[in-house]
Formats: C-alpha cells, structure tokens, sequence
C-alpha cells in the first residue's frame, strides 16, 4: 500500500472505517495514520488495530496522502483552520459531515485542492454499510476509484451527485434509527400478542433483511412485492389499510423534509447533528 491514510477524529465512525480497512487489506494497517483530540482514545484504537498515532491534527496532515475528517460538523471549521497551511493540492480530503459542501471546504484553502464527500451509515460497522460518495472537480477519476476501492471493504458505495447528498443524509445516514424504531415498534405490537422479545426483534430484523434482499438482488419493485404478499381480503391488506389510513407514507415524506431541513441549518448555524 503505497498511499497513507489518516483519519482525523477516532470516534465511532472512523474507527469502523479502519477497522473494515484493517479485515480486508493485508498489511493496510501500516499505512493507516490517526490523530484525536483526547489522545488516549487513538491510542486505544493504535493498540488494538496496529496503526500509526499522530499526537497532532497537523502531524497527521502532513503524514497523510488521504486525510479523512472524523469529527463532527461543527468542529470542521477549528480542524479545517488548524491543518489548511500544511495540506497540500496532491493531498485528498475526504470529509464526513451532514452539511459542509466541497465548495464551503475549499474555501479554507489558498490553492485548488482535491475534496470528496462521503455520507456513510453505521451498517458499516457489520460491513454493510451504505456510502454515498461525491467529490469536487479536482480529484481525478482515479483517485475517486481507489477511495470507492477503499471504502467498498465496509459497504456498497454509490457515487453520487453532491446535490443530492443532503436526501442521502435521511435515507441512509439517518434511516438506521427510523428502521431501528420500526422493528422496535413491530417486535412491541408482537410482545403485546405474547411473543418472547428476543423471537420478535430475530422475526422482525430478519425479515428485514430478507426484504432488503428481493429488492436489491431480485430487483423487484416495492409496490410489487406488497402485492405479492398481499392477498385479496387477507390478512396483510388489512395492515397495508392501517397504515394507509394513519397516514405511513406521508408520515415518512415528512420525515425526509424534516432531516433536509434540519441538515441545511446545520451548515448556517453550524451546529451539533
Ligand atoms: N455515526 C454515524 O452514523 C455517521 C453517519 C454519517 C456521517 N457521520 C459523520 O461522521 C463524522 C464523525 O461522526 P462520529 O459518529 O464518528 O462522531 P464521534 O463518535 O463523536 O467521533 C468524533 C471524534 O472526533 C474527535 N475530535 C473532536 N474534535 C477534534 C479535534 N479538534 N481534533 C481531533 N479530533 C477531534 C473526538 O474526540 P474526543 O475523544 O476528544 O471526543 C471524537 O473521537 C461526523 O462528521 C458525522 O456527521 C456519522
């Protein structure tokens, strides 16, 4: 591995990126910097996965052919401002944060630089992640391909345009909790009914999965594989009539408007997600 990595910030997301990077290159780990604000905590990850500490944010960017910005939104400017004059335009920066455009990054710096947006989800952590990739002008084709390489190890990546990072942000980056609320939900109305908890949340992730799965492999429609199991005046039609009447699929179209929302003011106010 001719290129160095490093990741600024070893909090949940970054050090899920390393360790899939760590499983599925041999010897990647020698290449992988790290830096952190409370430095006990890289030096944890330093001691389980084998990679390099840097006791600096500058130390890292200069040690780095990759930079990946692990810290939450609100911290990119300090970082941002704090490792711009050591950064240069052969270095690529790939940022993580809901909000922060490349147009918004680049200007931290004096000359053009390489910036790539990613927008992942915590499925990553079992390596089925979902990961929207964009990246500005000056990044090459094939350095998005040995990113999209790289980040393949935790997930399926899909390369987007950046204006529509803001709607993956809902769908995937947040969607993890709603669903997580839904098998909940669907395992509680289960229990209700005198199911054990555990056989519930097993039926409901499960199932879960499952449908996942014919929509991406069989490639069926959604509406197509409710008709499927919908059976006239059965049992599932009444459910679908439940949820229609409550209003489910309105409910969610707002959810999404919510998060843009929510995701566009971030990047005024610069505030916590
Ligand atoms: N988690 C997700 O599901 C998810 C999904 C999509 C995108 N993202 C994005 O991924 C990024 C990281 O999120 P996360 O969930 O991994 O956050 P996190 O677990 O809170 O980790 C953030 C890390 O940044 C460190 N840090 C803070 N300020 C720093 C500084 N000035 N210099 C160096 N390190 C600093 C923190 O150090 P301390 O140990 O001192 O606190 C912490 O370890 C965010 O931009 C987030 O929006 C996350």
């Amino acid at each position: 591995m001719e290129k160095r990595i490093g990741f600024i910030g070893a909090g949940n997301m970054s050090s899920t990126i390393i360790r899939g990077l760590v499983k599925s290159f041999e010897g990647m780990n020698q290449s992988i910097y790290i830096s952190n604000r409370t430095i006990k905590k890289a030096e944890k990850l330093c001691n389980q996965v084998h990679i390099n500490l840097c006791r600096t944010n500058v130390e890292l960017a200069e040690n780095s052919d990759i930079i990946f910005l692990g810290v939450k939104p609100h911290m990119y400017d300090g970082v941002l401002r704090e490792i711009s004059s050591y950064v240069t335009k052969d270095q690529i920066i790939v940022s993580l944060a809901a909000g922060i455009t490349t147009e918004d990054m680049g200007e931290y710096f004096k000359e053009p630089m390489k910036i790539i947006r990613i927008m992942p989800n915590v499925p990553v952590s079992v390596g089925e992640g979902m990961i929207a990739l964009s990246s500005n002008g000056n990044v090459t084709g094939e350095e998005v391909d040995f990113v999209v390489q790289l980040l393949s190890s935790v997930g399926k990546v899909d390369q987007i345009d950046e204006s529509l990072i803001d709607a993956v942000t809902t769908i995937s980056g947040c969607s993890p909790a709603f669903i997580a609320m839904f098998v909940e939900a669907l395992a509680d109305g289960s229990v209700r009914k005198g199911m054990p908890r555990d056989k519930a949340y097993l039926y409901a992730a499960q199932t879960l999965i499952g449908t996942g799965k014919m929509i991406l492999e069989k490639g069926l429609h959604p509406g197509e594989l409710k008709d499927m199991v919908s059976s006239p005046g059965g049992v599932t039609i009444e459910g679908v009539y439940e949820l229609e009447k409550r209003g489910f699929r309105n409910m969610l179209i707002e959810v999404v408007e919510a998060c843009e929302r929510k995701t566009k003011s971030m990047k005024s106010k610069k505030v916590e997600e």
